[in-house]
């Protein structure tokens, strides 16, 4: 495990709508170098940034055409490694996004693949044998699109075909077994872009659907689980500081395949939704019912969340950690149901747990989710997806590009939050964040370690203990109290606080609205 992920607190920004330092419009890998220290003075010291790879953007970016190769509209390589270099001088890792599932239909591997007369990257993809061929098992395939007398299968996009890791129990000629040369070809394949990416200075990566390897595998996806720690093994020989991050939210299976944090994600009845996207949209998109717990007027209950995650929690804390966000690029933004009062006792929550948090841009000063036609393969992700807010002058500070030009519109709204307006109030979310990484950065206690225990879960109050803190926070509007038996009636002196939060004489009195830390 690479020690630094203890400590860390990463911030994920989607590229091209960060900072746009050439005026083209949309955001660069300049204008990230520029953002450094607004990135390192807002408490984090890890960035991922989602694909800023060559690609058709179809899908965002996750549909890559050149592995090894920066999209022109985001800068050069160069302007890559400049950036790792800006970074690691200010204590900055950075993850890049690997997508290790399909590339783009115009990669040349893919180029080479469709075509008839067979070659070194025929069986790189999934073809059948036939050009007549209606699928089954869940799988879809693409038919009609090539020379080849045989249909493809895709990940996720028509534009993504899926790149053969193999089948675990294959059951038709056309399918291979995981150790046939030519998947194990493909694993080498990937193998060859991680070392190139961690040899120019990268610290890792944030892994794509990375439970999507093998196909037809099992429960326990023991063939894509196998895939995934022949990499770690080669990370461990000869990048041990590399750290590897999956998108596949569910810690007890990926952090035995080998990776060293996994997120949590919005999964519909997970208990990551629980907390803060529990909700239905009404006609005008408005969320209707919510009852996440973090919401004044739910009645949402922290156990939903709990339940799910302690005992992975338990199963897991001695192999890794686990990734819990404020939103990212494909939920909708955090403030869509929370309000700045809500979402504060919620960063209050996210970063005094254990585990490694990512902070998705722009959702420290609470931006909102603008509803707007799809950009790239964005649909309904793209409202989450819109340049961030510097200030309150031209485009917000994001472009000096004529505003017709821009990637995305910008918040039209004229009092919509910037980092320049926060900055000034000191009760401002910004501010709270700040507060709040700024304990966690100095505290070990209050980082990645596996020190966490439940004091009380009932209803709206939770209240927990990393080492020597108690953590209290009632997002209720009731009043809640409780007697934390574990101080046998000691003080505890405060560390931090929001709403009317007190503890003393081991009575712990949670106004509504509240949260607290103390040293006992
Ligand atoms: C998950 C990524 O986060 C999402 O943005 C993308 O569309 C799919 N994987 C496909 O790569």
């Amino acid at each position: 495990m690479p020690q630094w992920l203890e400590d860390a607190v990463f911030y994920e920004i989607y590229p091209q709508s960060f900072y746009d330092s050439n005026r083209d419009g949309i955001g660069d890998l300049p204008g990230i170098r520029q953002k450094l220290d607004y990135i390192r003075g807002l408490g984090c010291n890890a960035l991922w940034i989602n694909p800023c790879f060559d690609s058709p953007f179809k899908d965002g970016g996750y549909d890559i055409r050149d592995y090894k190769k920066v999209a022109p509209r985001y800068g050069t390589n160069g302007d890559l490694t400049a950036l790792f270099e800006d970074a690691h001088k200010k204590g900055i890792r950075v993850l890049l996004d690997l997508v290790p599932g399909h590339t783009s239909e115009e990669h040349a591997w893919f180029q080479e693949s469709r075509k008839a007369s067979p070659n070194e990257f025929s069986n790189r993809y999934i073809w059948t044998d036939s050009w007549i061929y209606w699928g089954g098992e869940n799988i879809r395939f693409i038919a009609g699109e090539a020379e080849r007398n045989g249909v493809y299968i895709i990940n996720f996009f028509k534009c993504q075909p899926a790149l053969n890791y193999g089948f675990l129990n294959p059951k038709e000629g056309w399918q291979l077994p995981p150790d046939h040369p030519d998947c194990i070809a493909t694993r080498e394949a990937l193998k060859d872009i991680i070392r190139f990416w961690l040899a120019g200075g990268c610290d890792g990566f944030r892994v794509d659907m990375a439970d999507s390897l093998v196909k037809n595998d099992d429960h326990q996806k023991s063939g894509t689980s196998a895939v995934w720690r022949n990499i770690r093994e080669m990370l461990d020989n000869e990048y041990p500081e590399a750290a590897l991050v999956s998108e596949w939210s569910s810690p007890p299976l990926s952090l035995k395949a080998g990776f060293h944090s996994d997120f949590l994600l919005d999964h519909p009845g997970s208990g990551y939704q629980s907390l803060v996207r529990d909700y239905h949209l009404d006609a005008e998109g408005r969320p209707l019912q919510d009852n996440s717990f973090f919401k004044k007027s739910g009645n949402g209950d922290i156990g939903r969340f709990l339940n799910q995650y302690m005992p992975w929690y338990e199963e897991t804390k001695e192999r890794g950690l686990i990734s819990l966000i404020s939103g990212n690029h494909d939920t909708p933004r955090l403030s869509r149901s929370l309000s700045p009062e809500e979402a504060a006792l919620f960063y209050g929550f996210l970063f005094t747990m254990p585990g490694v948090p990512f902070l998705y841009y722009g959702d420290e000063i609470g931006m909102r989710y603008l509803d707007l036609p799809g950009r790239e393969g964005g649909y309904t992700r793209t409202g989450s997806r819109t340049p961030m807010q510097w200030n309150n002058g031209k485009n917000k500070g994001f472009s000096a590009a004529a505003s017709g030009r821009l990637y995305l519109p910008v918040d039209p709204e004229a009092g919509a939050p910037s980092v320049e307006a926060q900055e000034k109030d000191p009760s401002s979310l910004l501010n709270t964040v700040k507060a709040l990484l700024r304990l966690r950065r100095a505290e070990p206690d209050l980082q990645g370690r596996p020190n966490l225990e439940i004091l009380h879960a009932w209803g709206r109050l939770f209240v927990y203990r990393r080492g020597p803190f108690i953590i209290a926070l009632n997002p209720g509007e009731a009043p809640a109290s409780v007697r934390i038996e574990a101080l046998n009636g000691n003080s505890a002196s405060g560390v931090y606080s929001l709403g009317g939060a007190k503890l003393e004489n081991g009575l712990c009195e949670m106004g509504g609205q509240s949260f607290g830390i103390w040293r006992s």
